[in-house]
C-alpha cells in the first residue's frame, strides 16, 4: 500500500462465519414454512424463546432496588461469582481457597480469557481440542496465539464416539498442555461422557499433567444440574489445575445479556491469588469491566430460595422438552437411533453435505453446514416433516 492510498480499500475477502451466513440465508428465504434448526437457542412449542419467569421476577426486583450504575470492577459482580460457583462445583469445592473466579461477558468471554491465560502463562501454549467442536472454539484459541492440537472424538456418519482414539492422542500430550472439554451436552455432537468415560479422561489428564479447560455452557439441559457437573467436579478433584468457562446464557435464557464466568483452580492458595491477578490483566485490556445486568439477575435468583426453585423448575421443564423431542427424532429412522443416547440441544445428523444443502434448497429446512441440528428448534408437529425430508438421505442411501 502506498502512503497516500485510501485506507481499508485493499482488503481481501475473508471467509464469513458459517452460522452467521446461515442466519442471513434463512432470513432471505421467503417460504412461509421455512424451518430454522440452525441457530443454537432454546425454543418452546410455539417456536419462541421467552424470557424465563424467574428472570422476569429478578429483573423487576433489580429495577426497583438498583442504587447505582457505577462500574462493577474488573472481577464483575463478586456475589454472582461466589453464589454461582456452587452450581457447577457444589458448595464445598466452591468454598475451596484454591479456587478463584471472575465474571466474564458470556461463555465466549470466559473462553477467550482462558485462552489468554494459556498463551501468557504456559510454555507449550497448546490446547487439545476434539473434532468436531463448537465452531468458535478454534478461532478463540487461535486469536490468543494458542496452538491447536486435534484429537479424535466423534464420527457423525456412524454416530460413534472414539474415546480410545482420544485417550491415545492425549497420551502423547506434554505437561502444561491444555485440554478443552465440553462439560456436558457436547456442541455439536450431543455427546455426554458417562462417569466411567470421565474417569478415563481424568486419569490421562492428571497423569500427563494437562490443564483441563471445561466449557460448561449447557448445565441443566443434559441429564440434570448435578449430573451435568460430574466431569467438572471429577477433574477438580483429580487434576492440579482446572479452568472452568461457564455460560448462563442458555440455562438462564439470558443470551444477549452476555452472562458468564471463568474459574481457575490452582495447586495452592498462594498460587490461586497470583493466578487471579494473571486473569485480571487480560480482562482489563479486553473489556475492562464486564456488563452488569445478566449477572445481577442471576445473583438475585440465587439469593432467593423462591426464585431459585422457580428457575430450577423451568430449566427442568426445558430439559425434559428437549429430551422428548430427541426421542421422537430418534424414532424416525434406525440411522437416527444413536441420538437417543445423546443429550442437550444438539445432534449431528448422519447425512452428507449434499443432503444438508438439499434440505435447505428443496424443503426450506436450515441446519448447519456440518449437519448439526438444534433439537430444541423442533416441535412434535414438525418432526414428521423433517423425517420425510430426511428419508432419502438416511441409512447409507445417496
Ligand atoms: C459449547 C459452547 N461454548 C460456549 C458458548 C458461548 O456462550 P455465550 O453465548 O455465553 O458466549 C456456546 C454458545 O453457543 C457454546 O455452544
Amino acid at each position: 500500500m502506498t502512503a497516500d492510498a485510501p485506507l481499508f480499500t485493499g482488503l481481501t475477502d475473508q471467509a464469513a462465519d458459517g452460522l452467521l451466513a446461515l442466519m442471513l440465508a434463512y432470513r432471505a428465504d421467503a417460504r412461509p414454512d421455512k424451518l430454522d434448526l440452525g441457530i443454537g437457542v432454546y425454543r418452546d412449542d410455539n417456536g419462541a424463546t421467552p424470557v424465563m419467569a424467574a428472570v422476569k421476577a429478578a429483573e423487576r426486583l433489580l429495577v426497583e432496588a438498583q442504587p447505582t450504575k457505577v462500574y462493577l470492577g474488573v472481577d464483575g459482580d463478586v456475589d454472582y461469582v461466589r453464589r454461582l460457583a456452587a452450581i457447577p462445583f457444589g458448595a464445598d469445592r466452591a468454598a475451596d481457597e484454591r479456587l478463584i473466579g471472575m465474571q466474564t461477558p458470556g461463555g465466549t468471554g470466559a473462553l477467550r480469557l482462558a485462552a489468554e491465560l494459556i498463551a501468557a502463562n504456559t510454555a507449550p501454549r497448546r490446547v487439545w481440542i476434539g473434532a468436531p467442536t463448537w465452531a468458535n472454539h478454534i478461532p478463540i484459541f487461535r486469536a490468543a496465539g494458542v496452538e491447536i492440537a486435534a484429537h479424535p472424538l466423534f464420527d457423525p456418519l456412524t454416530q460413534s464416539l472414539d474415546l480410545d482414539g482420544m485417550v491415545a492422542a492425549l497420551e502423547t500430550a506434554g505437561a502444561g498442555d491444555a485440554l478443552l472439554l465440553h462439560g456436558c451436552c457436547h456442541n455439536p455432537a450431543g455427546i455426554d461422557f458417562t462417569p466411567d468415560q470421565w474417569e478415563r479422561i481424568a486419569d490421562v489428564a492428571a497423569r500427563r499433567r494437562l490443564i483441563p479447560i471445561v466449557d460448561l455452557a449447557y448445565q441443566g439441559l443434559g441429564r440434570g444440574l448435578e449430573a451435568d457437573a460430574h466431569g467438572t467436579r471429577l477433574l477438580f478433584d483429580r487434576c492440579e489445575t482446572l479452568l472452568l468457562a461457564y455460560s448462563c446464557d442458555k440455562n438462564f435464557g439470558l443470551y444477549r445479556e452476555r452472562t458468564g464466568a471463568l474459574w481457575a483452580k490452582a495447586p495452592d492458595a498462594a498460587s490461586a491469588s497470583r493466578l487471579h491477578i494473571a486473569m485480571r490483566n487480560p480482562a482489563r485490556s479486553a473489556w475492562s469491566m464486564p456488563p452488569d445486568h445478566g449477572a445481577a439477575v442471576v445473583r438475585i435468583i440465587l439469593e432467593r430460595d423462591d426464585l431459585t426453585r422457580e428457575w430450577r423448575a423451568e430449566l427442568e421443564q426445558m430439559r425434559l422438552r428437549v429430551l422428548g423431542l430427541r426421542e421422537s427424532l430418534a424414532a424416525l429412522h434406525p440411522a437416527l437411533a444413536g441420538l437417543r443416547a445423546q443429550t442437550g440441544m444438539f445432534a449431528m445428523l448422519p447425512i452428507s453435505h449434499d443432503a444438508v444443502m438439499a434440505l435447505r434448497r428443496d424443503h426450506g429446512i436450515y441446519i448447519a453446514d456440518d449437519g448439526r441440528l438444534n433439537v430444541a428448534g423442533l416441535t412434535e408437529a414438525n418432526i414428521p416433516r423433517l423425517g420425510a425430508a430426511l428419508a432419502p438421505w438416511l441409512g447409507g442411501r445417496r
